[in-house]
């Protein structure tokens, strides 16, 4: 294919910047501590270190109760499924830019999914849109912080208050990211993390859900492992249950027909290892997204993003304008430079345009939310972690400048 005039404009050699999307994640003391409990603790199933791990993680959120599981995904779908057991069937309200199991979790719970276009100030559901959708039959909000940003407004939390909307955040993006000074993930109902490999921080596979009611919190508990009773915290709803059930054996009682959905005592030493340095990393992290969007041209980046309070494990990038030419030059270098990138930001782009949603949403009702169209198709998101080096931001800065 000939260059067209603007190819020409990419640098003769583009330097090699090795920047995968996450970088040594997993740290040698990580590992250190991790072999010292192997060598001496037989048990490796859900135990002592997931209570653990569950009290220093409701410590450092500020919130009552912590239930660790094996992944955010895990986290979405019981969370929706106590949702659907509690409130009933109905609609929720989701974000159109989110991950896959935002929605997949609304929907094995029998529940309605209701799509909201984002803010391209934070990525995540524009609130003023969320408050025209909601009516007599919402049952949540479900938002998502997309990498590390803020999506609460104080119109939005005051009107969901008001009428008694539940809202649940998934924070899987954005730990240590805050609203008003809070920390996300502790003002909602209920709350979603990851600590899947590229999140800002890692137990191999693993969620926590969040929360300060305790029925609800009993309600998760059950809901991950396989519905029984007797890992209810509560001894008088343990006690309710046998009182109803004088056939069943106390130790065998389900409640729900639910999930094992657990983690483990070795996702627990991690966790627990890894949550003593995320404050510390995360102001790396909020240094170093500083330093690129201070950098990068603003003619033709997105650098107008609102951050205050935002943590972000990736750098977003976004062409100002739907240019498709730079949009391929972008990619070209990125990856002769060997920056990993990905396309349409964390979750895909667009969920509505996945497979998974037809039939699900009218065909072509992807139209109707024209801002995360554009970041499907002019969006990607960059690793961004507490080993950067400046340098390093600055020479991928001025090589996306020069395209
Ligand atoms: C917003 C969001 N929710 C949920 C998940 C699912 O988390 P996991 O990969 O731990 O299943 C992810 C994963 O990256 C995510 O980004």
């Amino acid at each position: 294919m000939p260059l067209t005039a603007r190819t020409q404009k990419k640098p003769a050699t583009v330097p090699y910047l090795d920047w995968p999307l996450m970088r040594k994640n997993i740290a040698p003391q990580d590992l250190d501590v991790l072999v010292e409990f192997l060598r001496t603790n037989p048990r490796l199933t859900q135990s002592d270190n997931v209570r653990r791990f569950e009290a220093e993680w409701s410590r450092w959120l500020g919130v009552k109760y912590s239930v660790f599981v094996n992944s955010g995904a895990s986290a979405n779908l019981i969370t929706m499924a106590a949702l659907r057991h509690l409130h009933g069937p109905g609609e929720v309200i989701v974000p159109t830019l989110t991950w896959v199991s935002d929605i997949a979790s609304v929907l094995h719970a029998g529940l309605t999914p209701i799509f909201v276009d984002i803010d391209p100030a934070t990525l995540c559901m524009d609130g003023v849109q969320v408050l025209t959708k909601l009516t007599s039959r919402t049952r949540g909000v479900f938002l998502t912080h997309v990498q590390g940003f803020n999506g609460l407004t104080e119109p939005l939390l005051s009107e969901l208050r008001d009428r008694s909307i539940p809202l649940i955040e998934d924070v899987c993006e954005a730990h240590g990211a805050t609203f008003d000074g809070r920390k996300l993930g502790s003002l909602g109902w209920a709350s979603n993390f990851s600590f899947y490999f590229a999140h800002h921080m890692s137990t191999i596979e693993g969620g926590m859900i969040c929360t300060n009611d305790p029925e609800l919190h009993d309600i998760l508990r059950m809901m991950r492992s396989h519905g029984m009773v007797r890992e209810a915290a509560d001894p008088a709803r343990r006690g309710r249950y046998a009182a109803d059930h004088p056939d069943l054996n106390p130790d065998f009682i389900f409640a729900f027909g639910a999930f094992n959905v657990r983690n483990t005592e070795i996702g627990a030493v991690l966790g627990l290892s890894q949550l003593a340095r995320l404050d510390a990393n995360n102001v790396q992290r909020r240094h170093n997204f500083g330093v690129f969007l201070d950098h990068l041209d603003p003619t033709k980046y997105r650098t107008d993003f609102h951050i205050e309070g935002s943590c972000n494990y990736a750098f977003n990038l976004i062409l100002r304008e739907p240019d498709r030419d730079l949009r391929d030059r972008v990619e070209q270098t990125l990856r002769q430079a060997g920056v990993e990138f990905r396309r349409g930001s964390a979750g895909g782009g667009n969920q509505l345009r996945q497979p998974y949603l037809r039939g699900v949403v009218p065909d072509g009702a992807w139209r109707q939310y024209p801002h995360v169209e554009h970041v499907h198709f002019f969006g990607w998101y960059i690793g961004n972690y507490p080993g950067l080096e400046k340098a390093r931001i600055l020479q991928l800065c001025s090589l996306l400048n020069t395209l």
